[in-house]
């Protein structure tokens, strides 16, 4: 079984000073950092670029866990592999060429992830898991932090887990220490959360995630 692991989203830190709070999470005990990346296209919002990813790299040595959400992510992979990437997500819905984009991520010697949108079913993995480190499920639409877990998010986790036991599954949305736990029933192991860990003490909160290894 794949251990747990938390991977808190930037998205709900203080930008302000995001260097300090990336230091900060290392220390709560955090596994890797998500980065969301919008461009205002794919989501209606717009976040951050690869400079500022580049500007935080050398205050962490946690996993920098990079989630595109942009159209046509292939534009922008070798920006994010060079800005510290250690994994990169594109969505299934950003691009026509996924197989291609997956192989492109994987040649620059990084590890790379899939995502689906909630409306989006888990057949279109059929033919690309076996290349794929981890599936990223969204439990919430894309693009905003703060939103309602989406329920049907656990049938889908079910369903990648009886594609492959060993890939990671990672969920994004709505993810709480109530959430949480029907989430790692479902064969998910890594777990995003933004607003549940920035809005108490960091190292409590993440700790809270921790169900199974408790
Ligand atoms: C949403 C992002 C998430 C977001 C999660 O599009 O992909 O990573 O930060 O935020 P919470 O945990 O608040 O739902
Ligand atoms: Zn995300």
């Amino acid at each position: 079984m794949n251990s747990i692991k938390i991977a808190p989203s930037i998205l709900s830190a203080d930008f302000s000073r995001l260097g300090e709070e990336v230091v900060a999470l290392e220390r709560a005990g955090a596994d890797y950092v998500h980065i969301d990346i919008m461009d205002g296209m794919f989501v209606p919002n717009i976040s951050l670029g690869a400079p500022v990813v580049k500007s935080i790299r050398g205050k962490s040595n946690l996993i920098f866990d990079v989630h595109l959400m942009i159209e046509n992510p292939e534009r922008y992979i070798e920006d994010f592999v060079k800005a510290g990437a250690d994994i990169i997500v594109v969505h299934v819905e950003a691009t026509k060429h996924l197989h291609r984009v997956i192989q492109l991520i994987k040649s620059y010697g990084v590890k790379v992830g899939v995502s689906l949108n909630p409306a989006t079913p888990v057949e279109v993995l059929k033919y690309i898991i076996d290349d794929l480190d981890m599936v990223l499920v969204m439990s919430v639409n894309p693009g905003f932090g703060g939103q309602t877990f989406i329920s049907s998010s656990l049938k889908k986790i079910r369903e990648i887990r009886l594609l492959s036991s060993e890939i990671d599954i990672e969920v994004d949305g709505g993810i709480t220490d109530e959430t949480v736990k029907a989430c790692i029933e479902a064969g998910a192991n890594i777990f995003v959360a933004g607003s549940y860990i920035f809005s108490g003490d960091y190292c409590e909160r993440i700790k809270s995630l921790r169900w199974r290894d408790e």
